[in-house]
């Protein structure tokens, strides 16, 4: 069975994508197939993966011509969007990625305005994903900064949400306006008298998280209780993942001694360590 995953939160710079890529290659490590869906049209995942080219050349498919009406693909095509095995331009990077990727494309800004509009527009991604026939144990989303039609899409083809957060003040206040866009977006789909979508929350992910602060504890313990305890999950402030991005790679495929940082390697082995922890946690839910 197939384990579709959200990566949400329409704050910006929360670390979706990198919670997305991260996560991505560790489930890949542990021997699963997995695949990435790019729904941020800023294309965070693609171009931190270094596929600006498929990002921004013209004549290439992207989720636009698959969702939109008047697109020049159907919502049955969705395999044609689908890149593995890409060439990665960094000395640091030990390929290939575990992992396939839906990309982003520019041309995704306007889908959004589109989306809007169709009928059925926000149930447009879940129903090409419905359609597509595919071996895959996991797919994640990530998902763009905002409460619009992508956001939402990703949240009705999922049913299932990771929240990354900052361990900081305005945390918790961006995970209840969320948490109220879901309990909205349940509510308007309908099959009947009972609902049509219900959307699981599979955890928390505190990113950036500083080794001390009064702001960070008052956060942490406010995400424990909200959560449970086997819910909430730290990856800490390091700068082995900006060195992992430089090199368009995920804390996977970035072997430090290869590259310009060669202390990296204990931070690195950490960090997979984290990401491996939230990867058992969602094998749970398979
Ligand atoms: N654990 C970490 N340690 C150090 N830096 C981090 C960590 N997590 C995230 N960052 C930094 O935060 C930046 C933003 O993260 P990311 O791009 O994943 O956020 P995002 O929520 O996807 O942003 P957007 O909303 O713009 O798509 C990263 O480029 C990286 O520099
Ligand atoms: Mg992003």
């Amino acid at each position: 069975m197939t384990l579709r995953v959200a990566v949400s939160q329409q704050k910006g710079g929360v670390g979706k994508t990198v919670t997305t890529k991260n996560l991505a290659a560790a489930l890949a490590d542990r021997g699963h197939r997995v695949l990435v869906l790019d729904a941020d049209p800023q294309g965070g995942t693609t171009l931190k993966l270094g596929l600006r080219d498929r990002y921004r050349q013209s004549d290439i498919p992207a989720l636009f011509d698959v969702l939109a009406d008047l697109g020049d693909l159907t919502l049955d095509d969705l395999d044609q969007l689908v890149v593995s095995n890409w060439d990665v331009d960094s000395a640091a990077h030990e390929g290939p990625e575990g992992f396939d990727l839906i990309p982003a494309h520019i041309r995704n800004f306007r889908l959004e305005k589109h989306l809007h509009s169709q009928t059925r527009g926000i149930e447009a991604l879940r129903m090409a994903l419905d359609r597509y026939e595919h071996d895959y144990d996991f797919v994640l989303v990530d998902s763009p900064p905002n409460l619009g039609p992508l956001a939402d899409g990703a949240l009705i083809a999922t049913e299932n949400v990771l929240f990354p957060a900052n361990a900081n003040i305005i945390a918790r206040d961006s995970l209840e306006i969320l948490f109220d866009e879901i309990d909205t977006l349940e509510d308007r789909f309908t099959d009947g008298d009972s609902k049509k979508y219900s959307i699981r929350t599979l955890g928390a992910v505190l990113n950036e998280v500083p080794a001390q602060g009064s702001v960070v504890t008052e956060t942490r313990d406010w995400f424990y209780q909200t959560f449970g305890e086997d819910f909430v999950f730290e990856i800490p402030d390091r700068s082995a993942i900006e060195h992992a991005i430089e090199n368009h790679s995920t804390v996977f495929s970035y072997n430090p001694e290869l590259g310009d940082y060669p202390w990296d390697r204990k931070k690195i082995d950490e960090l997979r360590n984290a990401y491996h922890r939230i990867a058992e946690h969602l094998e749970e839910y398979q």
